[in-house]
Order: structure tokens, then sequence, then C-alpha cells
């Protein structure tokens, strides 16, 4: 249109601003000169013109169309366990990351309970200022010392430990490489540290080698990043190789064990004990608390220096609440059961390695699953795994797609998350149930898409 007018009505230059900000690029500032008008385009004041609402809105809406219940954000009767209650209906649990099953253990809440009393349940404010309680310190002793290095620190959050973290130790001189299948808390991390990113596939050491020998030099400080197992994928790193690496090159090295600790070794103290390797062949030793170990936030182990400079320094934790006294005192116990009963772990590593063999058994593709805690089915498109999660739940088993943009379009997939309080009925009746909703989810898909 020749007046400078789409035929949208709205100005060209305003167009332009909404599909910049719609494709998440800068959005260019209004032209004007000094004498012009100042004019913001009104769709810069919504919300439903953020770049991906459209994105999340079709998706609703294509699982509307295509007959799916409500996939996320399903709201649980009450305690899940290895079996569950939604809107009154029991079915098998594969969705919670609780693997030891511990968190309806009576002696938790006791711990909670008590600590509830005696500190009341918020920290108030920053441990910086509003102070510390006995739960914290008992907490951070017991991780260090099931790592065997100096200190650790807990956060309020998982996800904000890795952001913080990282965004506080490095910055615009440095370099980070990460595993491309690396959590999103890892990956922001790294993006506000400012520091220079580098991913390399999956596990894959020889790429990782390449990339340090003509990258890592160019930088001040190193790191790599890695998890310990996996939580997309169900797969270990590589770690011998990755503290040759780490040493060969001059770089720290960062494991994140959100799925490895109180999950993977003889006595669940993660991928360090899985290997045989030594404390210090990790310089920063990440978990959450909100899994195995039943409560809620993140812990970094380490030298008591990188522990000093994180309590200073670590937005996400002086600028945050400390964690709540009786979550600290959960988790302590939660770690004082794994340890003091080795059976809940003798029984998730059969269960996984139970459940991996039984889906192969029936043909289904597990990735790059390696019969830990986690072990993913692939479906392919997001809407086929959508589809997949309901025709299994209508057999009795709830497992949660994990569709796009968490995963690559085309590797979406119901992640089963094994429980060492799953029976062998249970793991065999959810493999069915995969096994027979699989092939039905794909006819439907492509029912659907003509
Ligand atoms: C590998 C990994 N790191 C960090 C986090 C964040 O932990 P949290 O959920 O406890 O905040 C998660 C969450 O699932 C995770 O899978």
């Amino acid at each position: 249109m020749s007046d400078g007018k789409t035929r949208f009505g709205m100005s060209r230059a305003d167009k332009e601003r909404l599909l910049a900000a719609m494709r998440g690029q800068p959005v260019p500032g209004p032209d004007h000169g000094r004498t012009a008008r100042r004019h913001i385009a009104p769709e810069l004041l919504r919300f439903d013109t953020l770049p991906g609402y459209t994105e999340i809105r079709v998706q609703q809406a294509v699982a509307r169309q295509a007959g799916l219940g409500e996939v996320f954000y399903v709201c649980h009767d009450g305690l899940a366990t290895n079996h569950t209650c939604i809107g009154g209906r029991e079915l098998l649990n594969f969705s919670s990351y609780d693997y030891l099953g511990l968190n309806g253990d009576p002696r938790i809440r006791a711990a909670a309970d008590d600590a509830a009393r005696h500190c009341g349940m918020s920290a108030s404010a920053s441990r910086l200022t509003a102070g510390e309680r006995p739960p914290h310190r008992r907490l951070e002793k017991l991780l260090a010392g099931m790592y065997g290095t100096e200190d650790c620190l807990c956060f309020v959050s998982g996800h904000g430990t890795n952001m913080s973290t990282l965004g506080c130790l490095f910055g615009p001189r440095d370099v980070i490489f990460y595993d491309a299948l690396c959590h999103n808390s890892l990956l922001l991390g790294a993006t506000l540290s400012g520091a220079t990113r580098i991913a390399y596939p999956n596990n894959d050491m020889t790429a990782l080698a390449a990339l340090l020998e003509e990258r890592r030099y160019e930088h001040q400080r190193a790191v790599i990043v890695t998890e310990g197992l996996f939580g997309m994928d169900g797969c270990l790193c590589d770690l011998p190789r990755l503290v040759q690496l780490k040493r060969e090159h001059g770089c720290l090295l960062m494991v994140d064990e959100a799925h490895s600790m109180g999950v993977v070794g003889a006595t669940g103290r993660g991928v360090r004990e899985h290997f045989g390797l030594a404390p210090d062949d990790a310089d920063i030793w990440m978990g959450t608390l909100s899994k195995t170990f039943c409560g809620c936030g993140g812990y970094i182990a380490g030298s008591a220096a990188l522990v000093e400079f994180l309590k200073y320094r670590a937005p996400g934790f002086v600028y945050s609440v400390g964690m709540p006294p009786p979550m600290a005192a959960a988790s302590t116990e939660a770690v004082r059961i794994m340890l003091a009963e080795p059976e809940r772990l003798e029984r998730l590593h059969a269960n996984g390695k139970r459940f991996l063999s039984l889906a192969r058994e029936r043909g289904l593709d597990t990735g790059k699953a390696q019969g830990f805690a986690v072990i993913p089915v692939m479906a392919g498109d997001s809407l086929t795994a959508a589809i997949f999660s309901q025709e299994v739940r209508d057999r009795g088993v709830l497992a949660l797609p994990m569709i796009y943009p968490g995963v690559e379009e085309g590797k979406a997939r119901l992640r089963f998350f094994i429980s060492a309080m799953h029976t062998d009925e249970d793991l065999r009746d959810a493999v069915d149930a995969a096994a027979e909703s699989l092939p039905i989810a794909r006819q439907k898909a492509v029912a659907y898409a003509r």
C-alpha cells in the first residue's frame, strides 16, 4: 500500500517492529530523528505479541483438535509414588524424579516437621543478611562429605544455582565449552556470563578435543560443562575422558549431577563414584535437591575458595532467600536414608536395567538410554509424542512427553522416570502400554495431518 500503511491498518515501521519482536530479534527503535513524534507500537505493550506466544497457542489448539486432554500441568490428587491418583483415577506413575521413592517417607516428614518447629518455615531473607539456620550447614557438610570436597553451598533453586554460578564465575574474556544436551539452566548461565559459548555434540570427545585445540587458547579461563546423567536422554557423560581433556587444555570442569547424584554409583554418590574418580577431578560439582533428595534447591560442591566466592558473589545466593529450613532438613534425612538403606539403590539400578531390556525386547527406540533412572521412548514429532502420552495414560500409565522446544523437533519422546518403588509388574505394564500405544499414536498423528 502506498500510504505507508499495511492492509492491517498498521504502519510499515510498526509492522517491522512487531515482526522483529515476534522473531525474537532486537526491536528497531523509531527512526524519526530528534524532532519526530515518539511512537511506540501498541503491540510492544502486549504479551500476546511476544515471540513464542503464537507457538504455544498453536500447540494447544492442535492438542485440542487432536482430542487430547490436558497434556501438561496435570494435577495429582496427592502424593505421587510409583502410583498416583489424578481426578480420582489411579495411574502407574513414571513422571516423578523421586528415584529412590523417598518423597512420602514418614522419617523425612518428621525431619521437616522438626525443623519447622525449631526454625519456622522460611529463612525469611538471604542467608547473607538474615543469617543461617542449623539445617543449612548440616546439609552442606553432608553433601561436601559425599563428594570429598572442602565445602558445599545450597541455593534455593536448582535452576538458579546453574544460572548464578556460571553467570558469576565467568566473563567476556572466558570461554564455556558445553555439551549440546546440557540443561537450559546451564545454557542460560553461560549466556548470562557473557563468555564465548561453544557447544560440542553430545558426548563426542573427539569433537571436543578438536574444539579445545582450536579455540581454548584465545581465552582466559575456560570451563567444560556437562551433565552427569543426561536428563533428556538417560546416558552418562564420559567423565574420565573429560577429566583428561580438561587437564590437557587447562580448563575447569563443571558436572551437573541433577539426575546422577542419588542415582548413579554403588552408594548413590554420583558419576564420580561410578567412574572411580577423585573429588578434585571436577572443579564444580552441581546437583539439585528436588529429585532423589525430596526437597527443593541446588548445590555447588568444590573448593573452599569456590564456595566462599559464591557466598558473596552469586546473585541467586546473595540476593535470594535461603532454602527453607524444613526443606534442608528433609534433604539431609533423604541423604541419610539413602546411605543407610543401600537396597533402594540396588532396586533402582535393577529396575532401570529391566525397563530398558523390556523396552528393547518390544522394539521400542530408547535412544541413548543406558538403563539408569531416565529412559526415553522416542516418538518422533511433537504431536505423535503428545498422542503417545495420552494413549499410555488411557492404558493406566502416566509418562509425560518432552516436545519441541524442550528437544529438537523430530526428537520428541516420552520420558519414563524409574523409581526404586516400581515393581516388576509395574515395569512390564508400562512397557506393554508403551508398545501398544506407539503405533496407534503414529497412525492418529498421520491421520490428523491429512
Ligand atoms: C540437568 C538439570 N539441571 C538443573 C535442573 C534444575 O533443577 P531444579 O528443578 O531443582 O530447579 C534440572 C531440572 O530438572 C535438570 O534436569
